[in-house]
C-alpha cells in the first residue's frame, strides 16, 4: 500500500485563527462546538472549557466564544444583554455571508440560504434575515450557502434559481474548503481515507466528492481499523477536513506507513569509541556529531517527522571541565556548520534543557538557527543540559506559579516541547540499557530498541534494524486489544 498526501488538506486560516483565539482564553464558555473536532474539543475541556448550546445557558458576566460558525443578531443581543465577555471566533468567510444577508435585506430582497437547517451555520445565517419577503417568480433574490458546501452542488443549486428569479449571490463555498475538495476530485487512485469528525459537514463533503472508495477516521484507533481494511490495495491517499488538527493527520501518515512519527536517539558510547582508537574522548564525539548529520538526513529519507537526540544531560556537568568544554565547542561549530544545511533540507532545530546553563554565546547561536528554521515541519530537537526529572520540576514549578491544580494534559503543556509528539521509539546504542533519566514523562509508552553499535559506528543499516524492531511490536498503550 502506498501512502500519498492529498494537498492542500487539513486545518483552514479561519479554523486556526478560532482554535488559537480560544486557546489564549481562560474560565470560557463555548457556544456550540467551536469547530467540528472532537479533539480540539477534548483538548479545550482540559483546558476548563465549558460547552453549552444555548447562551442562557452561559453565566451572566461570563466569557464566552462564539463558535468558527457564527451566531445570530438574537443571540449577540442576548449576550450583551446579560454583560457577557464575548470572544468572536466566526470564520471570516462565514462573518461575509452574513454581511451578505443584512445587506440583502437592507435593499428589501427575499434571501434564499442554501444549505443544511440543522447545522448551526445555517441556523445563524437565518437568523440575520429580517422582513420575511416570500420570492416572487421572475423578481430578484439575494442567495448564499453555507461555506462547507459542494462548490459544484451549490453552482447547480444557483442556477436552478436563475430559471425563476434574478440571483445576486454574492457569497461562496469557502476557498479552502474547495481546494480540498478539488484536490480529493483529482485523486485516482485506489482508495481515500478521510480524516476528520463526523459532525464535520466539511469533511463529509470530502468524502461526497471523492471519485474512488473512501474509509474515514476520527481516532487513531479508526486509522489503525481502516489501515487494515485497506491492506492490499495500491494508492491510497489521505486527506483531511478543514477543522483537523495536523497533529492528527501526522500521526495517521506515520501510522499508515507503520513508521514512527518521532524517534529519540541515547547518543552514547562516544567515548569509548574514540578510547578504542587510543584517542582522546572529544573525537568520539566529533565522530558522533558528523552520525547525527547522516541519521537526520536517513530519518528525513523514510517519512520521520521528528528526530530528538540526547546531546549532554544535566548530569554530564560532572565530567572533566576540558571535556565539557570541548563538547561546548562543539555545539557551536555544529551550529555554524550545519545551520545551512537544516535550512536545505527544511529541518527546523530546537533546544531543550536548562539553557540558563549554557555559556552566552552558544545561547545566541542556538537562538539564530532556531529563529532560521522556525517556520519547517521536520524537526530536530536537541536536549542540552538537558534531565528528564529537571524537566518535570521544571514543570511542576510553572504550575505552582500558575497556582492552578493540573491535569495530565495541562501538565504535559508545561513540558519543554509540549507541542512535540511523544517518542514512538527510542533508540540507544553502545549496549547499555537504561533510560538515563531521558524524557521520563514523553517516553512513558514508548518502545525501545537497544544495539550494542556504538553511536559514531551507528549506520543506516542500524537504523533499519531498529525501524524493523519498531514495526514489529504491538503497541497497546495498557489496553487489551
Ligand atoms: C555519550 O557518549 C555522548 C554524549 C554525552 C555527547 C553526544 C554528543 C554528540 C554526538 C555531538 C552532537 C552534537 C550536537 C550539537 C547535538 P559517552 O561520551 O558517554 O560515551 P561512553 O559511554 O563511551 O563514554
Amino acid at each position: 500500500m502506498k501512502i500519498e498526501e492529498i494537498v492542500p488538506h487539513g486545518m483552514c486560516a479561519g479554523v486556526r485563527a478560532a482554535v488559537d483565539l480560544a486557546m489564549r482564553q481562560r474560565d470560557a464558555y463555548c457556544l456550540h462546538s467551536l469547530v467540528h473536532s472532537e479533539i480540539v474539543t477534548d483538548e479545550l475541556k482540559s483546558r476548563g472549557f465549558r460547552f453549552v448550546e444555548d447562551v442562557e445557558e452561559v453565566p451572566d458576566g461570563a466569557v464566552v466564544v462564539f463558535s468558527a460558525h457564527g451566531v445570530s443578531p438574537s443571540v449577540r443581543a442576548r449576550a450583551a444583554e446579560k454583560g457577557l465577555k464575548v470572544v468572536d471566533a466566526t470564520c471570516p468567510v462565514v462573518a461575509r455571508a452574513h454581511r451578505a444577508v443584512r445587506e440583502f435585506c437592507e435593499r428589501g430582497l427575499p434571501v434564499v440560504v442554501i444549505g443544511d437547517p440543522a447545522h448551526v451555520e445555517v441556523k445563524g445565517l437565518l437568523g440575520e434575515i429580517s422582513g420575511g419577503r416570500t420570492p416572487e417568480k421572475g423578481g430578484r433574490i439575494g442567495v448564499v450557502c453555507q461555506t462547507t458546501l459542494d462548490a459544484g452542488e451549490v453552482a447547480r443549486r444557483v442556477e436552478e434559481l436563475r430559471r425563476d428569479y434574478v440571483v445576486d449571490s454574492v457569497s461562496d463555498v469557502c476557498p479552502a474548503t474547495r481546494e480540498r475538495q478539488e484536490a480529493v476530485r483529482a485523486f485516482d487512485g485506489d482508495a481515500i481515507l478521510v480524516l476528520g469528525s463526523r459532525d464535520s459537514a466539511n469533511t463529509r463533503r470530502l468524502c461526497e466528492v471523492a471519485r474512488c472508495r473512501v474509509f474515514t477516521a476520527g481516532s487513531m484507533e479508526e486509522v489503525k481499523k481502516a489501515r487494515d481494511q485497506m491492506e492490499g490495495l495500491g494508492r491510497v491517499g489521505v486527506t483531511s477536513g478543514a477543522s483537523t488538527p495536523e497533529s492528527f493527520f501526522e500521526s495517521a501518515v506515520s501510522c499508515l506507513r507503520r513508521v514512527p512519527l518521532h524517534v529519540a536517539f541515547i547518543m552514547d558510547g562516544n567515548g569509548r569509541w574514540a578510547q578504542r582508537r587510543g584517542k582522546e574522548r572529544i573525537f568520539g564525539h566529533v565522530a558522533g556529531a558528523r552520525t547525527l548529520s547522516r541519521v537526520v538526513e536517513w530519518c528525513g529519507r523514510r517519512g520521520i517527522r521528528y528526530v530528538t537526540v540526547y546531546a549532554f544531560s544535566t548530569e554530564n556537568w560532572r565530567r572533566p571541565k576540558a571535556e565539557g568544554d570541548g563538547l561546548m565547542r562543539l555545539f557551536a561549530k555544529m551550529l555554524k556548520t550545519r545551520a545551512g544545511s537544516l535550512v536545505e533540507n527544511r529541518v527546523r532545530l530546537r533546544v531543550v534543557g536548562r539553557r540558563g546553563d549554557l555559556p552566552e554565546s552558544l545561547r545566541e547561536s542556538i537562538e539564530r538557527v532556531e529563529r532560521l528554521t522556525a517556520g519547517f515541519e521536520r524537526q530536530l530537537v536537541v536536549c542540552i543540559s538537558y534531565g528528564g526529572r529537571a524537566e518535570i520540576v521544571d514543570a511542576a514549578n510553572r504550575a505552582v506559579e500558575d497556582g492552578r491544580k493540573v491535569t495530565e494534559e495541562s501538565f504535559r503543556r508545561l513540558l519543554y516541547a509540549p507541542d512535540v509528539p511523544d517518542p514512538d521509539l527510542v533508540v540507544r546504542t553502545s549496549g547499555e540499557r537504561r533510560v538515563s533519566n531521558f524524557l521520563l514523562w514523553e517516553c512513558a509508552y514508548s518502545e525501545y530498541h537497544f544495539t550494542d553499535v556504538l553511536w559514531p559506528d551507528f549506520s543506516e543499516r542500524d537504523l533499519d534494524i531498529a525501524l524493523d524492531d519498531y514495526s514489529s511490536r504491538h503497541r497497546r498503550r495498557g489496553g487489551v486489544a
